[in-house]
């Protein structure tokens, strides 16, 4: 699975150890950024990962700020884009199988990493369940 990731500066000090995580899940990771703490404007990031989810059939995003609100929210602007705030395995697990998300978020301020590995591992080995759901998912987007 290859995965793109971006954070804002709340969550810069955690983007290594969640690349880690992927990688040894066997995932490529592509860091989008930022390279340091500096304070920064999570839209942007949201924003530039997104252009790279949609370009690149078949890959998925991660990003990760203070709550994981403000990334969810810029993110779900572009169409094709399903961003899913995860907490916990449970939602992860629902993201996918349900709402067929392309992209996870997650605040830094939130959850532990603990929690964030079991999200992360769940995200990976979950699947759009189709059927009935399809439908739903294809409501999502309106003109
Ligand atoms: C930054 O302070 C914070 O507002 C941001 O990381 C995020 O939580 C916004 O939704």
């Amino acid at each position: 699975m290859k995965f793109y990731i971006a954070t804002d500066h709340a969550a810069y000090k955690i983007k290594s150890s969640v690349i880690d995580i992927l990688e040894d899940l066997g995932c490529e990771v592509v860091d989008l950024g930022p390279e340091n703490s500096d304070r920064v404007d999570y839209p942007d990031f949201a924003h530039k990962l997104c252009f790279e989810v949609l370009k690149d059939e078949g890959s998925y995003g991660i990003l990760i700020c203070g709550t994981g609100i403000g990334m969810s929210l810029a993110a779900n602007k572009h169409k094709g884009i399903r961003a899913a705030l995860c907490h916990d395995a449970y939602t992860a697990q629902m993201a996918r199988e349900h709402n067929d998300a392309n992209i996870i978020c997650f605040g830094e301020r939130v959850v532990g990493m603990g929690v964030i590995e079991s999200i992360l591992k769940t995200f990976i080995e979950s699947e759009f369940e189709g059927g009935r759901h399809e439908n739903r998912v294809n409501k999502i987007e309106i003109e």
